[in-house]
């Protein structure tokens, strides 16, 4: 609350996505925003640089990267792997280091934190990311 007792941001409940502590320090989460058969679908990861989220769509064949649920990471924690072909990513880039579309990035999606609360960016478009079509293989 402000001076005037009103709150001091607006938050859209429709774009939280979990408290961060509800997210491990060296943890990942997957979630979906919106509605019907297609919502977007993204997962959450921590690194010693903070949040990251990214689109749950690996650049190389479209599939989504886990295959379990919150199941995102390296046996050894430091990178993101996807459970299809193998594909490792950088947790504060989404950058490919291996695997077969090394050199390319998941889709980020820019994030908030307010009130401990982590949610989507104001600034994300979710109908045009769910819409999206399946990068090329
Ligand atoms: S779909 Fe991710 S490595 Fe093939």
């Amino acid at each position: 609350m402000n001076a005037s007792g009103k709150p001091a941001i607006a938050i859209d409940l429709e774009r939280v996505i979990c408290r961060l502590e509800d997210l491990q320090p060296e943890g990942a989460r997957a979630f979906t925003i919106g509605d019907g058969d297609w919502p977007l679908r993204g997962f959450l990861v921590r690194s010693a640089q903070g949040v990251h989220g990214y689109v749950n769509r690996c650049p190389h064949a479209g599939h989504p990267l886990n295959l379990l649920p919150g199941r995102f990471l390296s046996p050894d924690g430091s990178l993101i792997l996807c459970a299809s072909h193998g594909a490792l990513f950088e947790k504060a880039t989404g950058f490919c280091v291996a695997g077969p579309c090394a050199g390319r990035t998941l889709t980020p999606l820019a994030l908030e934190v307010h009130s401990g609360l982590v949610m989507l960016a104001a600034s994300v478009d979710v109908s045009a990311l769910r819409e999206a079509p399946a990068p090329e293989g």
